[in-house]
C-alpha cells in the first residue's frame, strides 16, 4: 500500500516509505474509539482526538521526523514488534496529544526515544514485555520535557526504579495527574520525588513492602493491590501524607498489622478495600472520624467476630470469606446507614434476635454459603427496605424458618443449594421471586490463599 500522500477528509498525512518490510496497515479511525479506550479513564479522549486517530500496524517500522507530517493530527497508535523511533519523530505533528505505543517491545532505554513533545496529554507506553516476560528488571530514566502531559502509563514493563536526569520530575512533567506503574518490579521507594500534583496512582502488581507517599497530598486514588505489604505504619507504608485520598485499595497483600494513625486521618476517604490480607481483627475505631467513608471491604481475611463499637456512616460493608460464626445485636448496631451487607462464605451458624434492628435502610443482604438452618422469628421487622436476600448454600430445610409472615419485605430471594424437604406454597408471597434451581452450580469456595498468588516475577 503506497503510504505517501494519504488523503482523508481533506486532511493530508504524508508517510515516507518505512524500511525493510514496508507492509504497514494504516487506518484512520473516524468513529470507533473502543480499541484504545481500554484502561484509559479520561472521558474526554473522544474530544481530544476529535474522532480521528492514526493507527499503524506493522511488523517492523522506523520513524524519523519526516515519517508523519500533519498539522492537524492529534492521536497516533503504533503497534509493531520492531519499532525504531528516532528523536523528533513527532516534531512534524505539532498538535499531537495522544500517543499509544503499547505492546511494541521497546527496550527500557528507548521508551522515550522520540524526545520532547510539547502538547502531548496522554502517553501510553505499557506492556512492552507482553510476549515472554523476558524483560530483565531495570530502571528507566526520564529526561525529556512533556509540559502538558497528564496521563502516563508505564505498566507491565519490568521497571525496578525511575530516575530523572537533570531536573525534578515535577518540572519535566508539570501537569502529570495520572501515573500507572502497575505490573512492574518495584520493591522499595523510587529514587525520584513523585510530583505533588499527582491524583491517580496505580502501583498494583509490584513487589512493594515499603513505600513513601511523602508530599502526595493531592492524591485522590491509590491502588496497591498484589504487593508484599505486611504492615501499614510509618516505617513501612506511610499513608499519613495522603490527606485528600478518596479511594484506597490495598488488596491481596499480607497485612497483619495496621497502625491506627495510618488511616485515621484520611478524612476524605470514601472507599477502603483491604480484602485478602491476613487480618484476624479490624479495629473499627480507626475509621470513626472518616465521615466520608461509604464502602469498606475486608473480604478474605480471618476475622472471626464482629462487634462494631463506634458509629459509622458506611453504606456498604463487605466481610465475605472470613471466619464469622455468630451475628449478635452488637455486631452491626452502630451502622445505621447500611444499605448493602456482604457476609457470604463465612461459617455463620447463629443470627441472634434483633441483630439487624438498626439497619432500617438495608436493601441487600448476602448470607450465602454459611451454616444457617433458621433465622430468628420476625428477624426482618426492622429492615423494611430489604429487597434482596441471598441464602444459597445453607442448611435450611423449609421456607418457614426464614419467612414468618406476610410482612417479609424481600422481593428477590436466593435459596439454591439448601436441603429443602418441602415447600409450603401458602407461605409464598405474590410479589416475591424465589430462586430454587434444582441443579445449581456448586458454590464458589473461598480460596484466600490462592488469592494471594502474586504476579510472577
Ligand atoms: C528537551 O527538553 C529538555 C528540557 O527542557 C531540554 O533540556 C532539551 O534540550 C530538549 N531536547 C530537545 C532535543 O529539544
Ligand atoms: C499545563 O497544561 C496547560 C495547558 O493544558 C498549560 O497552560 C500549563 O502551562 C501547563 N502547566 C505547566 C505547569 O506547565
Ligand atoms: C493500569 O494499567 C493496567 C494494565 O494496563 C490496567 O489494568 C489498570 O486498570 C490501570 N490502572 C488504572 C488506575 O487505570
Ligand atoms: C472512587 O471509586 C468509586 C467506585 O469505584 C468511583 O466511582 C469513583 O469515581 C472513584 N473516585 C476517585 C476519585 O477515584
Ligand atoms: C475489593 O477488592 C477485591 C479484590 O480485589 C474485589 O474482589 C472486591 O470487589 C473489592 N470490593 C469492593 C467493595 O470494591
Ligand atoms: C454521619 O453523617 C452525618 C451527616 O452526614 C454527620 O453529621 C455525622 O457526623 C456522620 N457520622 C459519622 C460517624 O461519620
Ligand atoms: C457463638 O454462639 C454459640 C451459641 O450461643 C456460643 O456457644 C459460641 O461460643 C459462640 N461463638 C463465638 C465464636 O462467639
Ligand atoms: C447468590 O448466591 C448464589 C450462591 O452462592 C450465587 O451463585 C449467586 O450469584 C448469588 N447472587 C448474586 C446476585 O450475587
Ligand atoms: C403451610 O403454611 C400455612 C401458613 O403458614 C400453615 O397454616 C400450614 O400449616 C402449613 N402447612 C404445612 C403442611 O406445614
Amino acid at each position: 500500500m503506497p503510504l505517501s500522500n494519504f488523503y482523508k477528509n481533506n486532511k493530508s498525512f504524508t508517510m515516507k516509505e518505512a524500511y525493510t518490510k514496508p507492509l504497514i496497515v494504516l487506518t484512520i479511525v473516524l468513529t470507533s474509539l473502543s480499541l484504545i479506550i481500554e484502561a484509559i479513564e479520561l472521558a474526554d479522549l473522544a474530544n481530544i482526538c476529535e474522532n480521528e486517530i492514526l493507527i499503524l500496524n506493522s511488523d517492523s517500522v522506523k520513524f524519523d521526523r519526516n515519517s508523519i507530517v500533519s498539522s492537524t493530527l492529534r492521536c497516533i497508535v503504533i503497534r509493531s514488534d520492531n519499532v525504531n523511533i528516532e528523536e523528533g519523530s513527532f516534531a512534524n505533528v505539532p498538535n499531537l496529544k495522544y500517543l499509544d505505543l503499547r505492546r511494541n517491545r521497546i527496550s527500557k532505554s528507548n521508551l522515550f526515544s522520540f524526545g520532547n513533545i510539547s502538547h502531548l496529554k496522554i502517553l501510553n507506553l505499557g506492556h512492552q514485555d507482553h510476549r515472554h516476560n523476558y524483560y530483565s528488571e531495570e530502571e528507566i530514566i526520564i529526561s525529556n520535557k512533556y509540559p502538558e502531559l497528564e496521563y502516563l502509563d508505564l505498566s507491565y514493563n519490568s521497571i525496578s526504579d525511575i530516575l530523572v536526569e537533570g531536573d525534578l520530575l515535577e518540572n519535566l512533567l508539570p501537569n502529570l495527574t495520572h501515573l500507572n506503574l502497575s505490573g512492574n518490579k518495584i520493591s522499595s521507594p523510587l529514587s525520584l520525588t513523585l510530583p505533588p500534583m499527582l491524583q491517580y496512582f496505580d502501583l498494583s502488581d509490584n513487589g512493594i513492602s515499603q513505600f513513601s507517599f511523602e508530599k502526595l497530598n493531592n492524591l485522590l486514588s491509590l491502588r496497591l493491590d498484589n504487593n508484599n505489604i505486611n504492615t501499614l505504619n510509618h516505617h513501612h507504608v506511610d499513608l499519613t501524607p495522603l490527606q485528600n485520598l478518596v479511594n484506597l485499595s490495598v488488596t491481596n497483600n499480607q497485612i497483619k498489622y495496621i497502625s491506627s494513625n495510618s488511616i485515621e486521618n484520611l478524612f476524605n476517604l470514601r472507599d477502603l478495600n483491604l480484602s485478602y490480607n491476613y487480618l484476624s481483627d479490624f479495629d473499627f475505631k480507626m475509621i470513626k472520624d472518616l465521615h466520608s467513608l461509604e464502602v469498606l471491604a475486608l473480604d478474605g481475611n480471618s476475622i472471626d467476630a464482629v462487634s462494631i463499637s463506634v458509629p459509622l456512616n458506611i453504606t456498604t460493608l463487605s466481610l465475605n470469606c472470613n471466619r464469622i460464626i455468630n451475628i449478635t445485636t452488637d455486631s452491626f448496631y452502630n451502622l445505621n446507614n447500611l444499605r448493602r451487607l456482604f457476609l457470604s462464605r463465612n461459617t455463620i451458624r447463629n443470627i441472634y434476635v434483633n441483630s439487624f434492628e438498626n439497619q432500617k435502610l438495608l436493601e441487600e443482604l448476602y448470607l450465602d454459603d454459611n451454616d444457617l438452618s433458621h433465622l430468628p422469628p420476625y428477624w426482618y421487622q426492622f429492615t423494611k427496605k430489604l429487597r434482596y436476600l441471598n441464602l444459597s448454600g445453607n442448611k435450611f430445610t423449609s421456607l418457614e424458618s426464614v419467612l414468618y409472615d406476610s410482612n417479609f419485605p424481600v422481593t428477590r430471594l436466593h435459596f439454591e443449594r439448601n436441603p429443602l424437604i418441602y415447600i409450603n406454597g401458602s407461605v409464598m408471597l405474590p410479589e416475591m421471586t424465589i430462586f430454587l434451581n434444582i441443579e445449581p452450580r456448586p458454590g464458589v469456595r473461598c480460596d484466600n490463599e490462592n488469592m494471594h498468588r502474586k504476579y510472577l516475577y
